[in-house]
């Protein structure tokens, strides 16, 4: 599957630029096309912590051993069992570790047993958004991993997402700050616009279906997007569900260049020409959906009604 074959490529250029070897470091880079920064976010849509172990940290770990690292395998027979997930750099020197644990459509009620397993296997970036609702509970089972020092705050790497109906300038701040308040955190490593296309604002932005806001304007949220980074409240921010026109826009006008951006990767929908395009500028791709969400039909009936298709 191809985000294996990435980490594979992303780790061939690891271990080259460790032995200080420039050309083969070159060399790797090269074969690895346009694809070597691709982040597999896998599924914690488990409805109880046996499923959580099977599915969406153990699992994907031993799949994830089989391509990845000889650094990773030595650490999974270590004592604590963790993998050591290799990462991809950002233009501003940040890393973002290669594998992360998805939390769409996992409730507060299962979330917490999740994230304690997948925590326990090697995991450290997590993927959340104000749309998941379920923010909270992951902030308390982060706290206490933090306050029992079994992990510092600088190896975690925490995405939230401005939602939709948050897409304009004044919002950007307000909802991140709900966010930092609901994960418990002084800041978030990457903070994406979760969508290019805003909404007005409901209540119970989740549920429903959605009113466009037809006046969304992108610059002024990226502007907005920018001084979250002044005040500390984002290392780094991001775009999701942006095609290629939009995201040249928004660099053209940019003080801080998105970092990142998380799209829909997987076999059946490999989007090779959006990668290349933010290979070009040095904006790292992240799959969401890596195995195709097959959940997310189901969830789009619960949403809109039965009758949606
Ligand atoms: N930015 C965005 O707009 C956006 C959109 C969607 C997702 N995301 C992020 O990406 C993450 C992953 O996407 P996703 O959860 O939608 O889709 P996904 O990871 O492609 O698929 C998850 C589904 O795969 C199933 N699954 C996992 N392992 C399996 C196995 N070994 N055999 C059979 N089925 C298996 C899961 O079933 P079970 O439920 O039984 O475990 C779940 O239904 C999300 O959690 C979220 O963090 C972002």
């Amino acid at each position: 599957m191809r985000v294996i074959e990435v980490s594979m490529e992303q780790c061939r250029n690891e271990r080259a630029e460790k032995t200080g070897d420039p050309e083969k470091t070159r060399r790797s880079a090269a074969s690895s096309g346009t694809t070597c920064d691709i982040v597999h976010h896998t599924t914690n849509m488990c409805s109880s912590l046996s499923k959580a172990l099977h599915h969406g940290a153990q699992t994907v770990a031993r799949q994830e051993l089989r391509g990845i690292s000889d650094q990773g395998r030595r650490s999974h027979t270590a004592a604590n069992m963790a993998v050591v997930v290799p990462t991809v750099q950002f233009h501003n020197g940040y890393k973002m570790p290669l594998l992360g644990l998805g939390t769409f459509l996992a409730s507060s009620e299962v979330v917490g047993a999740a994230l304690d397993t997948a925590l326990r296997a090697g995991y450290r970036h997590i993927d959340t958004a104000t749309i998941y609702e379920n923010e909270a509970a992951i902030g308390e089972v982060l706290q206490k991993w933090l306050k029992s020092g079994r992990v510092r705050r600088e190896d975690l790497f925490i995405v939230t997402k401005l939602p939709g109906s948050g897409n304009r300038a004044e919002s950007v701040e307000k909802y991140l700050k709900k966010s930092l308040e609901a994960l418990q955190l002084n800041y978030v490593d990457l903070y994406l616009v979760h969508s290019a296309m805003g909404s007005l604002e409901q209540v119970g932005a989740a549920r429903g279906p959605r009113v466009p806001d037809v006046t969304t304007d992108h610059i002024s949220i990226w502007k907005a997007m920018e001084a979250q980074v002044d005040a500390g409240r984002a290392r780094s921010i991001g775009l999701s569900n942006f095609n290629s026109r939009q995201i040249k826009r928004i660099v053209k006008e940019a003080r801080i260049r998105p970092a990142n951006l998380q799209i829909e990767l997987n076999v059946y929908f490999q989007q090779r020409e959006l990668a290349a395009f933010c290979n070009a500028l040095d904006i790292t791709v992240c799959a969401y959906a890596p195995l195709g969400s097959p959940a997310f039909a189901d969830h789009l009936k619960q949403r809109n009604g039965e009758d949606a298709e």
